[in-house]
């Protein structure tokens, strides 16, 4: 590259990402991983040609228009773009870029793993154990649910959603889903989809969230969609937080409505909901959907390859 531009990346990245960002751009980035306040960012992005955020960064329209007119392009390390208002981005004549695919399989991992944490009773197996509160096996200890031959619901059947029916059928689930329209044939790979998200929550023994963050989908787990859900359902949750009424979840874990919940997104995270804390049926983990080496390099790859296209004068391969 003949010109080296000047990149703004407020958070700390893996090395592989931080070493071709620097080789490639003239690149400031945030040494320490604190969430840089609003102002601070905004005034680190003076002179800079471009920027590569992260959730943590929220893009709103009255953000854009005190964006320093020197940034052209903003690339979110994040598939996710709930944080961004790209309409306004646009309307200021910027590119904006996200980081589809490359995190599918990882949060698809992970989507089974709050799955089987959940159905298994991992969280209570683990506290025994590590609190040398365990006896010994008897026969009707923590007693979990099969996933064999249960009904899996996928809300959202992106490339998330696909690889975690890949997946879970390998478990013997059967796959329904829901999505805004139906897939063609060769990508349902025989899943059953249905036209309404409460008539997927009527068949799901399991529900395992994995579409965006839209006004559309917000609060969409509520008090009405589980209590049509079938007793002794389990709930995952790998996509936002926000998706998810978390008094309807409470109240329905409390009650034991729902069997259980594996949760690795919240609303306001990392300030979750207390209350989950409390709840030995809820498997909890940290965001960790794409947490992985190699994703994590391939969404900042992803990032860069934007960046690259986008001074190169081509276009932009994951544009918003
Ligand atoms: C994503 O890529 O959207 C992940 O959830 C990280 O924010």
């Amino acid at each position: 590259m003949s010109e080296r531009h000047r990149l703004l990346i407020t958070r700390r990245m893996p090395d592989a990402v931080t070493r071709r960002a620097q080789s490639d751009y003239d690149a400031v980035i945030n040494p320490d991983d604190r969430i840089m306040p609003e102002a601070e960012w905004l005034a680190a992005a003076e002179g800079k040609d471009a920027l590569m955020i992260a959730s943590s960064e929220k893009i709103t329209s009255d953000v854009v228009d005190r964006l320093p007119g020197s940034v052209r392009m903003i690339a979110t390390y994040s598939v996710g773009y709930e944080h961004i208002d790209v309409a306004a981005v646009k309307a200021s004549g910027r590119i904006v870029t996200n980081t589809p695919d490359v995190l599918n399989e990882a949060v698809a991992d992970i989507a089974m793993l709050c799955l089987l944490g959940a159905a298994r009773r991992s969280y209570e197996g683990q506290t025994l154990v590590r609190n040398g509160a365990w006896v010994g096996w008897h026969a009707t200890m923590l007693l979990g649910k099969d996933l064999t031959g249960a009904r899996l619901g996928i809300l959202g059947m992106g490339g998330i959603g696909r690889a975690v029916a890949r997946r879970a059928r390998g478990f013997g689930l059967e796959i329904h889903y829901h999505n805004r329209s139906r897939l063609p044939e060769d990508q349902e790979e025989g899943a059953t989809f249905h036209e309404s998200a409460e008539s997927l929550a009527s068949v799901s023994d399991f529900l395992s969230i994995s579409c965006p963050s839209t006004e559309e989908t917000r609060g969409m787990i509520n008090d009405d969609l589980i209590a049509r859900m079938p007793p002794d359902a389990v709930l995952v949750n790998t996509a936002r937080g926000d998706i998810v009424d978390d008094d309807a979840v409470i109240a329905a874990l409390t009650s034991s409505r729902l069997f259980a919940a594996g949760l690795d997104v919240f609303r306001g995270e990392p300030a979750l909901d207390a209350r989950y804390r409390d709840l030995p049926n809820v498997f909890l983990l940290p965001h960790l959907g794409s947490a992985t080496v190699n994703t994590r390099n391939a969404m900042g790859f992803c990032c860069l390859d934007n960046l690259d296209a986008f001074f190169a004068g081509k276009p932009c391969p994951t544009a918003l």
